[in-house]
């Protein structure tokens, strides 16, 4: 079991962890090399359900400490990807993927996998909020006890520095003994966005996480992505144009199982390559 890099350790960009999981997201970038620039690479990636092939032939480099949309019409393979940047498609028996999908210099593929330690280091929060049916604490307290030696005030001040950062410790401060169930969809959003960054991942993957929210939590949670995109890379599934035009750093356009575009977030909307990019961004299709 590891030592936790405590919330002030880390602002300092330091870690007592003896591993180097959050020197790597504090790490000063070199920016001559592109694998330290890359969180995730995906290359010749293929992936299907039994006889179905969703994704082919993917080939993208998301990278690091930036905020990636994945945008595209229902169906054309958004949440396959994402499934599969940590191993969530392993619950599904008819899943399986070819090609390579590295976190890191690491393809989490292969079998050899950690796959817990990869669910530490790459976070992943749903289009319906889910928190576990406890304490608003031991929601966010979950991960860290599982992964990590902590003492209970270490475990306090992760706590508080999680729902800090989630931007919701002012509205449950008082109650953090009550029912995690008895917040607002909004509030069990960003307490499942708490959650998930108290245990330190790098990547954080959020799938359509404002589909069931009202335009002021949306707006919050917006805003939280703005507040955490330099310490995380983040990767949003979105089909709400102005939210990936205001959020994103990048974006990815998939049709169809394919990437048909991907660059910079402003070139994509303004000055898309493709005829297709352009339909689908100004709403002809989709
Ligand atoms: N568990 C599964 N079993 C079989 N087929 C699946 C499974 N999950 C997804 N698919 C199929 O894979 C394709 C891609 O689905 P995926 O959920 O990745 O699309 P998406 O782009 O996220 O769509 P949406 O925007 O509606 O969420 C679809 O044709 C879908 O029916
Ligand atoms: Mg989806």
């Amino acid at each position: 079991m590891q030592k936790l890099a405590t919330p002030s350790n880390r602002a300092q960009g330091r870690s007592l962890s003896k591993s180097t999981k959050y020197q790597a997201s504090t790490a000063t970038i070199d920016s001559s090399s592109e694998s330290m620039m890359t969180a995730i690479d995906i290359a010749n990636f293929n992936a299907f359900y039994g006889t179905f092939q969703a994704l082919h032939d993917l080939n993208l480099k998301i990278p690091r400490q930036q905020v990636t949309a994945f945008i595209g019409p229902s169906g054309c393979g958004k949440s396959t990807l994402l499934k599969w940047c940590n191993r969530m498609n392993d619950i599904v028996p008819i899943a399986h993927a070819t090609g390579s999908l590295k976190v890191g210099d690491r393809n989490i593929l292969s079998r050899n996998t950690d796959v817990v330690d990869l669910r530490r280091q790459v976070g992943m929060v749903f289009q319906k909020a889910n928190p576990f049916p406890k304490s608003i604490f031991d929601n966010v307290a979950y991960g860290a006890r599982l992964h990590y030696k902590i003492s209970r005030s270490e475990l306090y001040e992760l706590v508080e520095w999680s729902l800090k950062k989630a931007a919701l410790w002012d509205e449950v401060k008082d109650r953090l003994k009550s029912s995690a169930l008895g917040l607002s969809g909004g509030q069990q959003q960003r307490l499942c966005i708490a959650r998930a960054i108290a245990t330190g991942p790098e990547i954080l993957l959020m799938d359509e996480p404002c589909s069931a929210l009202d335009p002021a939590s949306t707006a919050r949670i917006e805003d939280l992505i703005f507040e955490l995109r330099r310490q995380f890379t983040i990767v949003i599934v979105t089909h709400n144009m102005q939210q990936a035009a205001r959020c994103s750093d990048r974006t990815a356009f998939f049709f169809e199982g394919k990437i048909v575009e991907e660059g910079a977030t402003e070139d994509v909307f303004t000055r898309p390559q493709k005829q297709q990019t352009e339909d689908y961004v100004t709403g002809k299709f989709g």
